[in-house]
């Protein structure tokens, strides 16, 4: 054979090989799922969400035996409002303050490979004074677009704006990611079993101590929080927390006052308006955890104000919303 033929040959094999071999398979991912829900323990949570009823005194009837000062028919006008968002796509929403290495590290990892359904990088500059740079489009043609705030917030990561197009959101601090391909998956399982609950990789629990204060900790066999500084939430649970219902406008103050705590705000938001409990769901690789030696969570106040948000806040929301679960899903742990 001429040694053009050849050279074709090889590529048309390369080419069939890696369509049959390396193309994503939806109905696999399927069963997948449905061995990991088998293996989990609670299989109560919803690939899409729910409408609240409302009791005539307007409590939430969701959580039967829980108090909570969540507006049903505010919920349930915002969850129509997101409905017609895009449903198999994500967008990251990325917080960041005066870190240009880390960010520029973060930002390299996470668009440094093909990520199928990432549709948008929103970076949340939270930094009114030092202009954003421009707006770019990665090369795998994800467009990230800069958004300064008027003001440095923690808030304004939760911020909501006509410019997403995606139900789900990635909450994402500059200095943590998933590696791209378990990005996927978890976007995947946040899709397909968990729309209801705010899933991430960093668990905590909540203990009452001997004085039934409440402090936030870490068990090896349970949790009822993860961190938002990576966590994929639907996009109605930051569109609820920026309403003016009085509620959520003391939340998003005291937030500011601590300069803390919008993490344990919105677990405890979600936890109030579904009754379920975070899910964790880790990668084949742990997700990178840059975080610098001076950080909010480092610094002197921080067990302090910690201590306020997990008891001053179940106060504003009517009750403590946290929900225990062992539940957890990780990348590779079952035989698919
Ligand atoms: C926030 O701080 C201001 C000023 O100190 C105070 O008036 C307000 O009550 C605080 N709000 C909350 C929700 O803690
Ligand atoms: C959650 O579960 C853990 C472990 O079983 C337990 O220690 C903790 O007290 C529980 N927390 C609540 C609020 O039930």
């Amino acid at each position: 054979m001429p040694r053009k033929a050849v050279t074709v040959c090889i590529f048309l094999a390369l080419v069939l090989y890696s369509f049959i071999f390396l193309s994503p398979d939806p109905a696999a991912f399927d069963r997948q799922l449905a061995k990991a829900a088998t293996y989990a323990s609670s299989a109560h949570s919803k690939s899409a969400l729910a409408v609240l009823e409302s009791s005539p005194d307007k409590k939430v009837t969701n959580c039967p035996d829980k108090q909570t000062k969540i507006d049903a028919k505010l919920w349930n006008s915002i969850k129509k409002k997101t409905d017609s968002l895009l449903d198999d796509k994500f967008t990251i929403l990325l917080q960041t303050y005066r870190r240009p290495d880390i960010l520029g590290r973060t930002l390299d990892a996470i668009l440094g490979e093909h990520v199928p359904s990432l549709l948008e990088v929103h970076i949340i500059w939270n930094d009114p004074e030092i202009p954003a740079p421009e707006n770019f489009l990665s090369k795998h043609g994800v467009p990230v677009i800069y958004r300064q705030t008027t003001k440095n917030s923690l808030n304004e990561k939760l911020r909501p704006n006509e410019a997403y197009r995606t139900k789900a959101v990635l909450l994402h601090d500059d200095d943590v990611y998933y590696h791209p391909r378990d990005m996927e998956f978890v976007f995947q399982t946040w899709r397909k079993k968990a729309q209801d609950r705010v899933v991430g990789a960093f668990a905590r629990m909540h203990v009452q101590n001997s004085e039934g204060v409440w402090e936030l900790g870490f068990s090896s066999d349970a949790y009822s929080v993860v961190m938002t500084g990576l966590v994929f939430v639907h996009i109605a649970f930051i569109e609820y927390y920026w309403t003016e219902d009085p509620v959520m406008k003391q939340i998003r103050d005291f937030v500011d006052n601590l300069t803390n705590c919008e993490d344990v705000a919105m677990n405890m938001l979600v936890s109030a308006i579904t009754c379920q409990p975070p899910l964790q769901v880790n990668g084949l690789k742990n997700p990178s955890n840059e975080a610098p030696a001076i950080a909010i969570s480092t610094s002197a106040a921080h067990p302090a104000a910690r201590i306020a948000c997990m008891n001053d806040l179940p106060v504003m929301l009517g009750g403590m919303p946290l929900i225990n679960t062992t539940e957890s899903i990780k990348h590779g742990q079952f035989d698919w």
